[in-house]
Formats: structure tokens, sequence, C-alpha cells
């Protein structure tokens, strides 16, 4: 694996392989590695000629500064995760690489209403943040394909959606949400956890499952009042939203009427914030 630091020198090696008519696929993380990553690590590796991955924990997608000083570094370990699973290339930029004028002005992204529901309501100004730093990540970069995880379901769709506007000749890519055992979706914020906090999270997948298991036409007020109660009998501390909404657009939805719905939580254990979600059809989406 090469490590790059700028986007100088990784853009020279990067006209090398595009040179070769190699087909380059980017892994865009913020570091902190888990099985969660390296699936879209390998995701990437089955469709792509060159693996990129960037590890930026990236300062303007934080809402919250505590969030911000407290997200894991281990960079040691990320670049050995790397290395094993094949990797070609990591670009771990600094911030004033990919903020050469600073991080105060801002570009604004036209997001809509996407950036007002579920995460954009409750952690304003996090998607402008993403989007800034996507924007960035990908006019250096300029891959063939982006690879995105269905964890952060509504960053997918933000994504989608900006990059519609500026790299349509990307293709995007979302891969499946990786699990522990126990059914905790991988997080880098996991590693905050204790233990037994850990044991008790995976109460967010099974008020997922519960909801999916029980879905019918006219439940779904009651099913995320029974999902909120399972995460509070099981040590989540605040429930920031437990939502059924349209898989493709993200909104509120009461009956099924034909839709292809999606369940989504986010909430606090031990102080840290969870989100997960699961498709409530058996079909594939997007
Ligand atoms: P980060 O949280 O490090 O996640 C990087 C990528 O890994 C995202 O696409 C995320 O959805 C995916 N991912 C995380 N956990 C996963 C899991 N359990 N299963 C499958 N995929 C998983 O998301 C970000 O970083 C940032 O917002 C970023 C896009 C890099 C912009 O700063």
């Amino acid at each position: 694996m090469i490590l790059f630091k700028t986007a100088e020198t990784l853009q020279k090696e990067l006209e090398k392989l595009r040179s070769k008519n190699l087909k380059i696929g980017f892994v865009p993380t913020m570091g902190a590695l888990h099985a969660g990553h390296l699936s879209l690590i390998d995701e990437c590796k089955k469709h792509c000629d060159v693996v990129i991955c960037s590890i930026f924990v990236n300062p303007t997608q934080f809402n919250d500064k505590n969030d911000f000083e407290k997200y894991p570094v281990t960079i040691q370990n990320d670049i050995y995760l790397l290395e094993t699973n094949k990797t070609d290339i990591l670009f771990w930029p600094s911030i004033n690489e990919v903020y050469k004028d600073g991080i105060e002005d801002l570009q604004h992204f036209d997001l809509g209403y996407l950036e007002t529901i579920l995460e954009g309501k409750y952690r304003p100004g996090h998607f402008q943040g993403v989007c800034n730093v996507m924007y960035r990540l990908l006019n250096i970069v300029q891959p063939d394909y982006l690879f995105l995880g269905r964890k952060d379901y509504q960053q997918y769709l933000v994504l989608k959606k900006m990059m519609q506007q500026y790299f349509s000749n990307i293709n995007i890519t979302a891969v499946d949400i990786k699990r522990e055992e126990n059914g905790l979706a991988m997080s880098s914020r996991n590693m905050r956890l204790s233990e037994e906090a850990k044991n008790k999270a995976a109460s967010i997948y099974q008020s997922l499952q519960l909801i999916k298991q029980n879905i019918s036409e006219e439940n779904f007020d009651i099913l995320k009042v029974k999902a909120s109660q399972t995460l509070l009998q099981n040590g989540f501390d605040k429930i920031d939203y437990v939502e059924i909404c349209d898989a493709e657009t993200l909104l509120s939805v009461n009956k099924l009427n034909g839709k292809k719905p999606i369940a989504l939580i986010a909430a606090f254990i031990e102080g840290v914030r969870l989100i997960d979600n699961i498709l409530l059809t058996k079909i594939h989406l997007l």
C-alpha cells in the first residue's frame, strides 16, 4: 500500500494509473476502521483495479464539539488493517490539505428537505459538512466508483443527490450493513462503549427486527412505540427518533401502500449516539 498525505502527490500517482486505463474505486472513511469499513474495501476490490481508501476525521460534519474531540483515532491499526486487506492506496491528508482556505467559509449544497429530517434535524449542519468534505475528496481522487455503507443510509441518499449535480460520471455502490454477532451494527463509535453497553446496544437491532417481523398495513405507530420501549428497557438513555420511512425519499410513512419502507433509529447509550436501519421488504432497493 502507498500512503499519500498530499493531494498533489496522490494525483500524480492517479494520473499514471488512469493512463493505464485502470478502474479506480474510492472508499472514504474517518478511520478507526472495523469490519464494516473492510467490507466496503472488499466490495471495491471486486469492481475496481485500484482501491483507494481515505482517512480523514472531518471537523465540519461534527455538530457536537465533544463528539469530534472524542472520535477514536487508531491510525497504526488502520494502516495494518488496510495493508492486510490489500488496499492499494491510503490518502491520509491533514485538515489544511483538505480545507486549504480554512473551515469558516464553506460551500452550501442544495439538499432540500433531506437535510431537515432525521439525522439532518438532530445534527444541524452535519450533511453540509459531509458534502463539503466529499466534494473536496471526490475532486482530488476523481474515482470511477464510490463505495458507501447503508449503515449511514441518509448520508448515502444525500451524497447521491449532491453527486447527481456535481459528479454524475461517478458510479455509487451501497454496501450492506456489517453487524457484530449480537446484531449491533459495527461503528467506530462502538469503541467508546463499555462491554456491558455493547451487549445492551444490540437492542437497537432487536427493535428494528421487531418492526420488520410485525409490520402490517396499519400498525406503524404501535410498532414505533414498542421499538422505543425496547430501547429504553435495555439501557438506552435517550432516543432521537424511531421512524418508518419510504426508502427512496426518506419521508415518513404510516401505511405500506405499495411503498418500500425502511425503519431507522438514532439513540444514545452511555452518552454515545448510535444509528441503525433495516429495510422492511425483502427486495433489495436502490
Ligand atoms: P465513517 O463513519 O468512517 O464511515 C465510512 C464508510 O463506512 C461510510 O460509507 C459508512 O456508511 C460505512 N460503514 C460504517 N459502518 C458500517 C457498517 N457497519 N457496515 C457497512 N458499512 C459501514 O461515513 C463517514 O465515515 C463520513 O461521513 C465520510 C463519508 C467519510 C465523510 O467524512
